[in-house]
């Protein structure tokens, strides 16, 4: 078993939201096309993984967590075991913070975390594209949080442009209770689309030039209709927190997490304060963070 790194690693992994999204059209492949700005916030899961001699383990505090093939950290596990053999095996103990099926990308997130951990226990001194194009292969959101911070996203959500934005915002996080399933919001999306896409600021600044410098939002869903209409409250939601924080609230992703957006911690404070009890079964204020990602935390 190779030793070049440490044998064991305890990382954060954290949430994004979307804070702007829209469907360019339906591909070939059955999946949608997409422009979307991700944005990472400080919520986070924390995972520490260990070696052993052989094979995958996972331990959850949350039962709810599946701890067989289908969790997306086996997944990335045994892809690294796959292209890097020789490494023996790891448990991976993950502490959830981050809700299931609320669109905030934990599962994603927890992928790109173990590709990240193994690459460095394993002492593979992977490059930032390398691991991006691992994660690919896991799923569409999983190369933002390779880079975190914020970034403009293509494809299926998988070709990564860092940017930065003007301001950092605050926000308010409310997570209804439900999950959401992201292909039934795809799947009812038809009446929703029209041929003049939507274009945020952030865009067309990153299109004309200045991808990697500072730019603005517009704040947009194209996923809000089709999943509004699948789960009526979340537009009630949307609304209550939008009345309480000065730069509006969405929907993240496909749903269910609501997010307001403000400018400041006090505002977000008072604006959690205003909501709680009105609506939803966790709110949280998290700040947008600039990356790098995955802080160690030992
Ligand atoms: O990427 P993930 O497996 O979470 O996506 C779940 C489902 O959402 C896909 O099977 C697909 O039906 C839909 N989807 C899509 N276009 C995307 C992302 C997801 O149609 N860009």
């Amino acid at each position: 078993m190779s030793e070049s790194g440490p044998s064991r690693l305890t990382l954060q992994s954290h949430a994004k939201v979307n804070l702007f999204l829209e469907v360019l059209g339906k591909r070939p492949d059955g999946y949608h096309e997409l422009e979307t700005v991700m944005q990472e916030v400080s919520l986070h899961d924390t995972l520490t993984f260990e070696r052993i001699p052989g094979g995958i383990e996972i331990i959850c505090d949350n039962p709810d967590i599946p701890r067989d093939e289908s969790n997306l950290v086996w997944k990335a596990a045994a892809l690294m075991m796959r292209r890097y053999p020789g490494h023996g095996g790891v448990r991976v103990t993950i502490v959830k913070r981050i809700p299931l099926g609320g669109g905030m990308g934990g599962g994603s997130s927890n992928a790109a975390v173990t590709l990240k951990a193994l690459g460095r226990m394993w002492g593979l001194g992977l490059k930032k594209a390398e691991l991006e194009n691992l994660a690919a292969e896991i799923g569409s959101d999983a190369p933002f949080f390779i880079g975190g911070g914020c970034a403009l996203c293509h494809g299926r959500g998988e070709k990564v442009t860092p940017i930065r934005l003007k301001k950092r915002y605050w926000y308010v996080l409310v997570f209804p209770g439900f999950a959401v399933s992201t292909k039934e919001v795809y799947a009812n999306l038809q009446t929703y689309l029209t041929t003049t896409v939507r274009r945020g600021t952030l865009t067309y600044s990153v299109n004309c030039g200045t991808a990697g410098g500072e730019g603005e939002f517009v704040p947009f869903n194209r996923l809000e209709g089709p999943a509004f209409q699948l789960h009526p409250v979340l537009r009630r939601v949307r609304n209550t927190v939008a009345a309480a924080c000065s730069d509006g609230a969405m929907l993240s992703g496909s749903g269910s997490t609501l997010f307001g957006i403000c400018e400041t911690r006090k505002e977000a404070e008072q604006a959690k304060i205003d909501v709680d009890g009105k609506v939803g079964v966790i709110t949280m204020v998290v700040y947008g963070s600039s990356g790098p990602r995955s802080r160690n935390t030992t």
